[in-house]
This record gives C-alpha cells, sequence and structure tokens, in this order.
C-alpha cells in the first residue's frame, strides 16, 4: 500500500479523469458547516497519514464473494446499526457480532450457500438528516448529523460540528476492527458455539416452538458432521468466519482522506471499510457521493428508494459500473413492505436487459418507519418481514436472483422495533429505547426474523 501522492490515474470507461479529491467539484450534500476550515483541514491532512484500517486484498476478496451472490451462489447480510456510538461498548459490539453469526448460520443450512456477513460496523457514523435543524420548544439547533460530526445532547455547544471528531471516528472504527477480527479468528465465531447459541434462544424465546423444528434439522446436521470426524476441532473452516465491515460513505472529506493507492494493482480503495455505500439522500449521478465513489475500487452500495427510476439506476450503473462487473454494485432497495411488489420488478428488467449483474439487496427497515402514538420513531416486525417477502416474490416474477438483506439490528435488549417472539407494543417502546437515529431490531427479533426468512427459504418463496 503506498501512501505518497501520485498522480491519479483516469477510471476506464469514466470519460473523465477522477482523483480522491475530484468530488470537490460535484454538488455534494449532507456535508456540515465546519466552524473552523483550517482547524477541519489540519485534522485531514493527519488523517492522511493514519495506516489503512482494511487492506485491498480484502475489499477485493469481498467482490468475488459478492460477485457469487449476484449470480446465485451465496447470500448477502448486511447488518448492524443504524448510527454507531462513540460509546459502545466491547460487550455490546460482541453482542451485535453474536446476532449476526446466529442469523448467518439459519440462513447458511436453509439457503444452502455461503452467507456473506458484512456489518454496519466499525465505521458507521455518519447521518444524512432531512431537515438541517431540530426545533424543541422553540429552541432551534443543528440537526445531529453522528457521532463523527456533532454529539446528541441539545444544546448549542453538542450540536456544532467538531473536527477532531473525525480522528476519535478513526480511533474507535480501528479499535472495533481489531476486536472484530479477534472475535471473527480467535474461536468466538465457531459453529458449534453459535449454533449452541441458537438452540438457547429457541429455548427462551416465546415464539420458539415454532422454530424447534428447523433448529433441530440444524442440530442433526451439525451432529452428522461431527459423527463424519468434521467439527470445529478438525477444521478451521467451522473455528473461524470472515466478517466485513460497511458505513454509508457520506462524509467525503473523511472518505478521501483514508483513501490509497494500491501498491500491487495501481488501483485506489477506500480503506476505511471493504464495502462503502451512498445513501437514497445523496445519490444523484452527477453528484460528489457517485464522484468519489466511482474511482475507488471497493465493493459499492447504493441504496434505492420508490422515488427511484429506470433510468436513475442506468446513470448509476454507467458511473460506478462501466466495465460490467459482478460484485462491483449492490442496489440496496427500500420501496416500503405495500409498495415493493409494484416499484422493484420495472427496475429489475431495466437493470438486468441493460447487462448489469448486480447484487439485489433488501432493506426492509428504512422505509416502513412510522410514529406511534406515543410519539416514538419505529417500525413494525411485520413490515421488515413483509417487504423481504414482497422482494422475493418480485424476482420470482422477474426472474432475477435476490440476494440478499440489509437490517438495522443491535445484540442489545433494546424496546426500539414493536412485534417479534415477544410482541413488543407501543406502551413497551419507551422501556428501553436507546437507538440515537433509526430504531433498530433487537437481538431477539433479529434471530426470529432469520427464522421466518428461513421459513420463506424451507417454502420454496424465496
Ligand atoms: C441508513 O441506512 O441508515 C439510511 C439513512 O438509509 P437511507 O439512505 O436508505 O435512507
Ligand atoms: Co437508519
Amino acid at each position: 500500500m503506498d501512501t505518497s501522492a501520485v498522480s491519479p490515474p483516469s477510471t476506464p470507461g469514466s470519460g473523465r479523469d477522477w482523483s480522491p479529491r475530484s468530488w470537490r467539484d460535484c454538488p455534494a450534500l449532507q456535508q456540515p458547516e465546519w466552524p473552523d476550515p483550517v482547524e477541519h483541514q489540519r485534522v485531514l491532512d493527519e488523517l492522511g497519514t493514519m495506516p489503512p484500517l482494511v487492506f485491498a486484498g480484502e475489499a477485493r476478496q469481498l467482490t468475488d464473494q459478492l460477485a457469487a451472490v449476484a449470480r446465485g451462489e451465496a447470500f448477502l447480510l448486511q447488518a448492524g446499526d443504524c448510527a454507531e456510538s462513540f460509546n459502545t461498548s466491547a460487550d455490546s459490539i460482541r453482542d451485535r457480532l453474536r446476532v449476526i453469526l446466529q442469523m448467518a448460520v439459519v440462513l447458511t443450512y436453509y439457503t444452502g450457500v455461503p452467507v456473506v456477513k458484512v456489518g454496519r460496523i466499525a465505521g458507521q457514523f455518519a447521518k444524512p438528516r432531512s431537515s438541517e435543524t431540530e426545533t424543541i420548544d422553540g429552541v432551534e439547533l443543528p440537526s445531529f448529523r453522528g457521532h463523527i460530526i456533532n454529539d446528541i445532547g441539545f444544546s448549542r455547544e453538542d450540536r456544532t460540528p467538531d473536527p477532531r471528531r473525525l480522528l476519535t471516528a478513526y480511533n474507535r472504527a480501528a479499535a472495533t476492527l481489531n476486536l472484530l477480527r479477534a472475535f471473527t479468528k480467535g474461536g468466538f465465531a465457531a459453529l458449534s458455539k453459535v449454533h449452541q447459541w441458537n438452540r438457547e434462544f429457541v429455548a427462551a424465546s416465546p415464539a420458539g416452538r415454532r422454530y424447534e423444528d428447523l433448529a433441530d434439522e440444524i442440530d442433526r446436521a451439525v451432529q452428522f458432521m461431527e459423527a463424519c470426524g468434521i467439527s470445529s476441532d478438525t477444521l478451521s473452516e467451522l473455528r473461524q468466519v470472515d466478517f466485513y465491515t460497511s458505513h454509508e460513505a457520506l462524509l467525503l472529506g473523511y472518505e478521501e482522506a483514508l483513501t490509497r493507492q494500491d501498491s500491487l494493482t495501481g488501483d485506489w480503495y477506500d480503506c476505511s471499510a471493504h464495502m462503502l455505500w451512498i445513501g437514497e439522500r445523496t445519490r444523484q449521478a452527477d453528484g460528489a457521493h457517485i464522484e468519489f465513489l466511482r474511482g475507488v475500487q471497493n465493493p459499492i452500495g447504493c441504496k434505492i428508494g420508490p422515488t427511484a427510476t429506470a433510468a436513475d439506476l442506468l446513470a448509476i450503473c454507467r458511473a460506478l459500473d462501466p466495465d460490467g462487473r459482478a460484485g462491483r454494485l449492490t442496489f440496496i432497495t427500500r420501496m416500503g413492505a405495500d409498495r415493493v411488489i409494484d416499484l422493484l420488478p420495472p427496475l429489475l428488467s431495466a437493470v438486468g436487459d441493460a447487462g448489469h449483474q448486480v447484487v439485489w439487496a433488501c432493506d426492509p427497515m428504512h422505509a416502513n418507519t412510522f410514529t406511534a402514538d406515543n410519539g416514538r420513531k419505529t417500525r413494525h416486525f411485520d413490515d421488515v418481514l413483509a417487504e423481504v417477502s414482497g422482494f422475493f416474490a418480485a424476482h420470482r416474477y422477474v426472474g432475477t436472483t435476490p440476494g440478499g438483506v440489509h437490517l438495522e439490528l443491535t445484540g442489545d435488549d433494546v424496546t426500539e422495533c414493536l412485534g417479534g417472539g415477544a410482541e413488543l407494543a407501543v406502551d413497551d417502546l419507551g422501556d428501553r429505547y436507546e437507538t440515537m437515529c433509526d430504531p433498530r431490531l433487537n437481538g431477539s427479533q433479529s434471530v426470529d426474523l432469520a427464522f421466518r426468512l428461513a421459513e420463506l427459504f424451507r417454502d420454496g418463496t424465496r
């Protein structure tokens, strides 16, 4: 990895030169106003000297695995927090990983293909906002934009963007990633252990009985393998897992500062995470976010909401995937449970007809948010499940491949989303409502969802 400045190469197929800073010539939405631009630049310069958080070879490996997803030979599970906090404890990081691993075991068994595990973690610190400001009791202050920019408390000091937070974000991401690497390679992720947690979930969950047959089947498969001499003790593949990081590449100064040229290939990589995605609010084909990400060779996601047209998607494909490389581009659709079946099929056909082999992932969270009677922002488990079912149905109808799911969840026992096995009700929301942004599935709702998806796979409705 060469971190020295070199002359920027042009990106093949783009027709325009690209450099890590060429986004600065395009309209950049959702960037904060830094009160002290000189201090901000000093921090960016410092970040530019820091070691990369991930390596180009890892990002290439994820691209290969996502190419398998695009071909229907693997399934993508991308999940984690809506907005990570600088105060997240090690236990909370461990528990989030644990839930994702538990879900992955269930999905691996019932899809019959490898599950590619990508966390919204170790860098998911910046949030796009619908409104620049927030008003409480007649006081208007800048909106909270994520811990990489400002703080959630409602005072002028908390809400003023502070560039030193970029360095804290880098350090928190590094520490989180270090813990994840230790957990995923050090025995915590052993199949037998993860399966045991699922057995405990089934035993303890109010909805558990419903899943007993499913868990028994996995049990028999694990026992069969052990009887054949294949166990976590004998096979490192059953003891270790590959786990990748991702976040929304929103704050472009930070992403630029962590972009490095790979000494092996000469290609540029954004080394802040393995995969970066573009949010629904910043996916303009001539905007700064697409300009920045078109030049880095990491796998790229792009959120697609209900207002997106086929022409929008094709323009994004041309910008981000000019060479039609499977695994390069993931469209993360978030249409709403009641609209997905109408809105998705024409988009699937248009992209397929244009010859782009993208990954299609379903985000069943962001178009199913509503405010409950008590004023809490929430989502209902049934709507989440309904959007995924509609997503599978749309793909069956068109003949395309449903590649995976993109979820907001935590391993903590929060009360932010309604429904699920424990039938969380509106009156329960206030008990442990801890999110800094959107409502997340809690640990048991998440494993619940994996089993409900398993039922869809078993019944052939994927
Ligand atoms: C998110 O993923 O947290 C988010 C803001 O999503 P979207 O861009 O789809 O609204
Ligand atoms: Co969110």
